[in-house]
Order: C-alpha cells, then sequence, then structure tokens
C-alpha cells in the first residue's frame, strides 16, 4: 500500500505488511506520546476533525495525535453545528473543508458515508467509524494492543486464540478487527453473542476463507475458557430501531471480576473498545475489574495516540522526519511515564 496521500476507510487497503509498517512507525512514537520528546515535524498542518457522532476517545486521541505531530487541529461536532443541518450536501462539504485542512478524520452514523465524502476530498480522509460498517484505526490499535500484550508472553499474532463478546451485529469494531485477524494465520475465532446479533455472515465466511476457526455460542461461560484475549463489546443501542428492542439485550452477557476468575485463563487479556456502559442495566464491563492486572483498556486507549501518530506521519509522508524535528521537553511529565 502506498500510504503518502492516501484516504483510509476500510481495513480492507491493508495488506499484512502495511499493518507491521503502520505498527514499526507506532513503536517509534512512544517518546512523543509519553512527553519525553517534542516534535513539531507537522508545524504548520491543519487535521480536519469532523464527528457527526459522539466520540471521546477517537476524536481526542486523534486531535491528540495531530497535535503530538507538532500540527494544529480544527474541529466540527455533530450536525447540529454544521451547515449538513442546512442541507449542504457530504460532496460541497468535503469540497470546501478540504480546502482548510491537510488530511481529515471523520465519524458520520451512515453506512459508506465517509468513503462518499473522501471521494469529492482533495486531501486524505480518515475514517473514525461510519455506521455500524467499519472504524478501521480501531482494529489497528486493537490488533496492535493484542502485538504489545502477548509480546510480554512472547508470542505472536499467528495462533491467537480470542473471543468477541456482545453486540457483534452492530459493533464495528469487532468488523474491522475480524477482517484484519484474515491476515495472519491458525487464528482460532469465538463470537459470543445472542443469536440476532450475531456478526454478519460475510465476516464469519472470510475467516474461515483465509483457514481459520470460528465458533459461534449464546454461552458467555464457555466461550471464554481457554482464550488469550476477550474482548468485549457495549450493545450500540443507537442502532436499534427502539429502546424497547435494545433492552431484549440490554445486560445480557456481564464480564466481572467472579466471573473471570471461575472462567478465564489467568493469563486472559481483558480488552473493550470503550466506552463501557456502566449504568447498573447494562454494565458489560465491571468495574470491580479495573484493579486486574490483565485489564487493557487504558492501555488501548494509550495506543490509539501511538497508531494515529503513524497513520498521520505515513499519511503526510514524514515517518522519516519525526526526529529531525524533536528536542527533548522541559516541562514536568513524570505523571504519564511508567
Ligand atoms: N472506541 C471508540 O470509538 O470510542 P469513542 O466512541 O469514544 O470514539
Amino acid at each position: 500500500m502506498e500510504f503518502a496521500g492516501s484516504h483510509v476507510l476500510s481495513v480492507g487497503q491493508f495488506e499484512r505488511p502495511d499493518v507491521e509498517a503502520v505498527f514499526a512507525v507506532a513503536d517509534r512514537m512512544e517518546p512523543y506520546a509519553r512527553r519525553r520528546r517534542v516534535t513539531r515535524v507537522l508545524e504548520g498542518a491543519i487535521l480536519g476533525s469532523m464527528f457527526f457522532e459522539p466520540s471521546t476517545r477517537t476524536r481526542v486521541s486523534f486531535g491528540s495525535a495531530f497535535n503530538l505531530l507538532g500540527g494544529e487541529v480544527r474541529e466540527t461536532t455533530g450536525f447540529e453545528n454544521s451547515a449538513i443541518a442546512k442541507g449542504e450536501s457530504l460532496y460541497d462539504t468535503a469540497r470546501v473543508l478540504s480546502g482548510y485542512s491537510d488530511v481529515i478524520a471523520m465519524r458520520h452514523p451512515a453506512e459508506g458515508s465517509v468513503a462518499e465524502f473522501a471521494s469529492a476530498s482533495r486531501v486524505p480522509v480518515i475514517n473514525g467509524g461510519d455506521g455500524s460498517n467499519e472504524h478501521p484505526t480501531q482494529a489497528l490499535l486493537d490488533l496492535y494492543t493484542i502485538r504489545s500484550e502477548l509480546a510480554a508472553q512472547q508470542r505472536g499474532i499467528d495462533g491467537l486464540r480470542i473471543a468477541m463478546v456482545g453486540d457483534l451485529r452492530f459493533g464495528r469494531t469487532v468488523h474491522s478487527l475480524c477482517r484484519l485477524l484474515g491476515l495472519f494465520s491458525d487464528v482460532r475465532v469465538t463470537l459470543v453473542s445472542p443469536v440476532e446479533l450475531r456478526m454478519p455472515g460475510e465476516i464469519v465466511d472470510a475467516l474461515r476463507s483465509a483457514g481459520h476457526r470460528v465458533v459461534e455460542s449464546d454461552a458467555l461461560e464457555e466461550g471464554i475458557a481457554d482464550v488469550d484475549i476477550l474482548y468485549s463489546t457495549r450493545l450500540q443501542e443507537e442502532r436499534f430501531a427502539s429502546p424497547e428492542e435494545a433492552a431484549l439485550y440490554r445486560g445480557r452477557f456481564r464480564l466481572n471480576q467472579q466471573v473471570y476468575t471461575r472462567h478465564c485463563d489467568p493469563n486472559t487479556v481483558i480488552m473493550h473498545p470503550l466506552p463501557r456502559d456502566s449504568r447498573e442495566a447494562a454494565r458489560e464491563l465491571d468495574e470491580d475489574l479495573n484493579d486486574n492486572p490483565k485489564l487493557a483498556i487504558f492501555r488501548q486507549t494509550d495506543n490509539g495516540v501511538l497508531v494515529r501518530m503513524a497513520l498521520f506521519a505515513l499519511i503526510l509522508d514524514v515517518a522519516d522526519q519525526v526526529d529531525a524535528h524533536s528536542r527533548d521537553v522541559h516541562w514536568y511529565t513524570g505523571g504519564r511515564n511508567p
């Protein structure tokens, strides 16, 4: 894949060497994300950040990643603050905003909308989530986290055993992650969901075509035994026709410390793309796991900055210049560094 000037719309664009290239650059971003060094390699560049659906980590980590490379960020959040609310088309919005930006990160509730926007944009566009379709940068940061957690056990991604639990029908992060796993070998994927919220058939078929073992189940306890990674997901209530329909599934699969201790191997790493739903009726990932050292959810969010920095550096073709534009930091950073 030629990164310079490319859109990032789907994980389907990536071959395994491309993923490895992103990870190699992400590794090199650590001193900057940890505030040991400052780089100004993107000084003068502008990220257009356009989020038409709620977001905390994707929106802010895209912005932080760009700032950490020395660039500036201009944001639009919500339709109500955009001329789209006055009937402006995605085409016109893309033509206008790409005149103000060097790269654009976008989230939109409609499947395919980010690709439609990108086709009219004059600058690279990165998909920050389009409906229940894809969330490619989340999948990259998830896989980067899996690689990092398994490296601590002297393991690689090939041979991975992963359970994905929850709303696999509407959860775009698991759609993108499954597609990326197709690039690796000998993966066993256990998909735990209510029957009505199963992973789309074409994604399951693609995993099997890649030679992976796929087990579909609606039994949490069986599904989470004997896995390396337990990837929990939130019920995507905003994608259901009504709150009443979503309520049929709310709280169906709850992972807490007791369930973990009883059914999981002690090395099992717990992941979740976040946000987790911590309201009493849901709690798919209980806060009583917060002190469990295998809970990797905040390592995931930190890794999101590294991976997004790497994508910006590759797309804007400065990956080899980051260090040449850097210096030590001169403020207190002790609270963040491990
Ligand atoms: N994981 C994720 O996409 O989180 P946000 O919705 O907060 O961006």
